[in-house]
């Protein structure tokens, strides 16, 4: 077996990263890139779109295909798909979210964010898997919450779990399609950190929390996926790989013990 993560890895390989335009899906389309990989960019909002494409262009990394498409349309996402071609690899990074109490979330403002989330998901894996070549697999972006209560983002919190466990049946369903998740802990820049550790004024104590005593960088999160999506992990499907400097592994009594 060939070592991995070598220049040039993904050359030839279609790769689609949905949310791919801002944060940590910007950051896996741009270590696609370096790696040689043809990136398309699935995301809404195209001024989003076109702000990534000149930050690839202006980092020497050649031209993305964008496709301005909301996953919760699952008819757009087909469209998108079929313009797209044959697919090596599926990120599925795109995610909505809006923090509050669940006594304050509407049914609408509940199946908004699940609709975005875990509908959308689906509809982006449903509409790739025709075109997925052998040896494809795909990588969804789920969050440490997808195993723990999530107060203030319960329906965040509710879809990313679903996520996690549509990872497992399709690892099942479509093997040897592989099927993984990536769970970032928090992570530098993303709109959620912004809000906690900078509006709120909270990154001391976030810092505090994380036995690596620091936030992540989104290039750590594409750094996971780099390998999931390459032939290093071909016998790994069905898992997710949590990358949260530690945040997972302390426990609930881990704040006490180690002064975090
Ligand atoms: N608290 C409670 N309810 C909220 C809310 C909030 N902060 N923000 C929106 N809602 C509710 C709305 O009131 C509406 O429910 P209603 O019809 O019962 O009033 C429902 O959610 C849908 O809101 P709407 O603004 O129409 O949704 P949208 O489809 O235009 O946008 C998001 C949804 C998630 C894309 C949008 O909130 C957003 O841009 N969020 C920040 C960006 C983001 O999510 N980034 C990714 C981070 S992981």
């Amino acid at each position: 077996m060939q070592d991995v993560l070598r220049p040039g890895l993904f050359a030839g390989k279609s790769v689609v990263v949905t949310g791919g335009s801002t944060g940590i899906g910007l950051a896996i389309a741009h270590a696609f890139k370096r790696f040689e990989a043809d990136v398309h960019i699935l995301s809404r909002k195209p001024e989003h779109l076109a702000a990534a494409a000149k930050h690839l262009a202006g980092a020497g990394l050649g031209r993305v295909t964008t496709h301005s498409v909301d996953v919760r349309q699952a008819d757009a996402v087909a469209a998108a798909t079929k313009a797209i071609g044959p697919v090596d690899v599926l990120v599925n990074a795109a995610a909505g979210n809006f923090p509050g109490p669940f006594d304050a979330l509407s049914a609408n403002a509940w199946g908004t964010v699940v609709d975005i989330v875990l509908n959308g998901t689906a509809n982006v894996c449903r509409a790739v898997r025709p075109n997925l070549r052998s040896g494809a697999s795909i990588l969804n972006i789920v969050a440490g919450y997808a195993w723990t209560g999530a107060p203030g983002v319960a329906h965040s919190g509710a879809a990313k779990a679903g996520v996690l466990n549509l990872t497992k049946s399709l690892a099942v369903e479509w093997a040897p399609i592989r099927v993984n998740a990536v769970s970032p802990g928090p992570i530098e820049g993303t709109e959620g950190m912004k809000r906690l550790a900078d509006d709120l004024g909270l990154r001391p104590a976030i810092e505090k929390a994380v036995p690596q005593r620091r936030l992540g960088d989104p290039d750590e999160i594409a750094q996971a996926c780099l390998w999931l999506a390459s032939p290093g992990a071909s016998y790994v499907t069905g898992t997710c790989l949590v990358v949260d400097g530690g945040m997972d592994a302390k426990g609930p009594f881990g704040d006490l013990l180690t002064g975090g």
